[in-house]
């Protein structure tokens, strides 16, 4: 009984993640006012909850590690502006102002992508490729930032970034709120930095991008490309053996980056540009030693779907 209550209670907490598309879109629900500021503002229920799963970012060295936390978003819109609200774990508040405990505080961060058919790098963009970042601090104003990849961080000048935060029993209820950079920013990703941790820039932990969706809750047409997944895992499996992957992938190898979360972080048209043409985006941080494997269409796909299942 006490299992079966304990089994339910986990799958409540933390939902199965198939690759489905529909579980990478997120959708916004309209206001006819501005959205409200306040976490706890009852609007904040018309917002269907995405429940994700925030990765420790394993492609950094010294990185948080450790396990996945659940991180729940809704996205409102409104009069303008677009508000997001984010809920989620964080076992001690460590805050930047004069009763800081931690050397760093606590922060969470929404990164915006243009519209596309392809989605920027999920860590911070790639160059060229820019993405807009809502990023917090615990204790600090709101900031506006871009980046083209890992370190590149700027401010943005704009109007003000609205946020509110709050702490709940668990963790940190927030909302942030402004104007987008970008006129119809095609996905968001969310990150947060445990003080706790030593968090602190690329030592975070990261979802993949939720396609932003209207009230039909479809993916958009111009990313299906970007979500398609066909192939065999158990095929792709036999092939990341057969073409030694693993020989620097592995975590113990230390050559490429730790693959254990790749399909949670990463899309489909991610991985298989990632396989088929390493040189186009190097993971930063990296040598450019990553072979092009010879693979055939459907080969590529099999990998694709094995590495998808990696979480
Ligand atoms: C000789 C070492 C080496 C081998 C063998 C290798 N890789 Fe890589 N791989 C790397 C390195 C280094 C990077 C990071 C730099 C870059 O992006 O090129 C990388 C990047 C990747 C990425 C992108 C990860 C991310 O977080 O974006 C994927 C996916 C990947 N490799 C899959 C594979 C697969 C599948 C195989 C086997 C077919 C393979 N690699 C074989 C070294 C290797």
């Amino acid at each position: 009984m006490k299992r079966a209550l304990l089994g339910l209670l986990l799958l409540l907490t933390v939902p199965a993640w198939a690759a489905s598309a529909s579980e990478r879109t997120l959708r916004i629900a309209d206001t006819r006012i501005a959205p409200p500021l306040d976490p706890d503002d009852a609007a904040w229920a018309r917002a269907p909850a995405a429940a994700l799963r925030l990765y420790p970012q394993t492609t950094v060295p010294g990185g948080p590690g450790g396990e996945a936390v659940m991180l729940e978003a809704r996205v409102l819109r409104g009069g303008g502006l677009l508000a997001v609200r984010l809920a989620w774990a964080d076992a001690d508040a460590d805050s930047s102002d004069k009763h800081a405990t931690h050397r760093f505080a606590d922060a969470a961060a929404v990164q915006f992508a243009p519209a596309g058919k392809t989605l920027p790098y999920v860590g911070m963009g790639e160059p060229g490729r820019p993405v807009q970042v809502w990023f917090w601090r615990a204790g600090q104003p709101a900031e506006r930032l871009s980046a083209q990849g890992f370190g590149s961080l700027t401010r943005q000048p704009g109007a003000r970034l609205a946020a509110q935060a709050r702490r709940t029993a668990t963790g940190w209820t927030l909302v942030l709120r402004g104007k987008p950079e970008m006129r119809a920013p095609a996905a968001v990703a969310f990150a947060a930095w445990d003080g706790a941790e030593d968090g602190r820039a690329g030592r975070k932990r990261l979802s993949a991008w939720q396609a932003l969706s209207g009230p039909d809750g479809v993916l958009p047409a111009a990313l299906r490309e970007e979500a398609r997944l066909g192939g065999d895992p158990a095929r792709g499996e036999r092939l990341y053996a057969a073409h030694g992957c693993a020989a620097c992938h592995a975590p113990e190898a230390g050559l490429g980056p730790d693959l254990a979360h790749a399909g949670g972080i990463h899309w489909p048209g991610h991985l298989r540009r990632a396989v088929r043409e390493p040189a186009a985006f190097r993971v930063p941080g990296y040598a450019a030693i990553m072979p092009v494997p010879s693979l055939r269409p459907e080969q590529l796909d099999d990998l694709v779907a094995y590495l998808i299942g990696l979480r």
